[in-house]
């Protein structure tokens, strides 16, 4: 009974997953061995070198590809394929061009058989909370890269999944945008309760958007290290002016820097 308890709270467990890929050169291992929690309610960033198999690992944990080794539990339950409940957002916002604002954020509802009637209300909402009232009926041409990725964080927010897998959504936007975007994502966080696994190169990002930060090695990925932010809530950008932030991203540098040393002497 009490060892139920303990598991309540959490939301994805991943014990020692470990990923190769077959190719015609032969097998890669892109994950050795990867073994963390995210319980409901965080704001849990990924940080690894380029290549290192952080893709690979939302994918995994989105149940779009398989693993060699391991388990990942959502809910309890084993993961063995795509999960209703867990949204993922990917570096492109691959909207469908011949589709509206709100046809592609309607669009997983039609592909799921739902009434998507019932879901415009709500698509319209979303549109709201990430600025963007009033371009329902712009097609994604007409619209910033910053608009067509929160078009597609709205895509993803609509059917309501408790987990959204963000792989370095803001990745392609300037540095202002992307910041304006940073605080946008903590407001919807904020106000829809969800549990975010989010990706990012960048540690700045890192350190403002998270809970905790969990820094993976080289490829093949291994956890090198996993640090709480402690940073008051809400975030503001007077948090990046705060002496323990500064604290926290120099240790994420070091750590990344050890990484990139191990790269260039191997
Ligand atoms: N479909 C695939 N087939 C074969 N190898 C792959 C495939 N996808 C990824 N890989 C390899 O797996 C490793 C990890 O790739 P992955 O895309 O997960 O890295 P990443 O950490 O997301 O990189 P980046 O920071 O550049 O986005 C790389 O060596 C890559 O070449
Ligand atoms: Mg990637």
């Amino acid at each position: 009974m009490e060892a139920q308890n303990a598991n309540r709270d959490k939301l994805i467990v991943l014990k020692n997953i470990r990923k190769s890929y077959e190719s015609k050169e032969g097998s890669i291992l892109a994950i050795e061995d990867i073994t963390f929690e995210v319980e409901e309610g965080d704001f849990v960033v990924i940080v690894g070198p380029s290549g290192c198999g952080k893709s690979t690992l939302l994918k995994v944990v989105a149940g779009l590809l398989s693993f060699d080794r391991g388990s990942i539990k959502f809910r309890g339950k084993e993961i063995s394929g795509p999960v209703r409940d867990i949204g993922m957002i990917f570096q492109e916002p691959a909207l469908l061009r011949w589709k509206t604002v709100i046809g592609n954020i309607l669009a997983p509802i039609e592909l799921m058989g739902m009434n998507k009637k019932e879901y415009e209300q709500k698509a319209k909402e979303l549109l709201k909370l990430t600025n963007l009232g009033g371009f329902e009926n712009k097609y994604p041409s007409e619209l910033s890269g910053g608009m067509q990725q929160r078009v597609s964080i709205c895509r993803s927010l609509v059917y309501d999944p408790s987990l959204l897998l963000m792989d370095e959504p803001f990745g392609a936007l300037d540095a202002m945008t992307r910041e304006k975007m940073n605080l946008e994502l903590l407001e919807i966080w904020r106000e829809s309760k969800k549990t975010i696994l989010f990706v990012t190169h960048s540690i700045p990002e890192a350190a403002f958007m998270a809970d905790s930060v969990v820094a993976l090695t080289d490829r093949p990925s291994r956890i090198n290290e996993k640090i709480t932010i402690d940073l008051e809530r809400p975030r503001t950008l007077t948090t990046k002016t705060e002496n323990k932030y500064d604290e926290y991203t120099e240790k994420l540098y070091q750590l990344m820097r050890g990484e990139f040393e191990t790269e260039v002497a191997g």
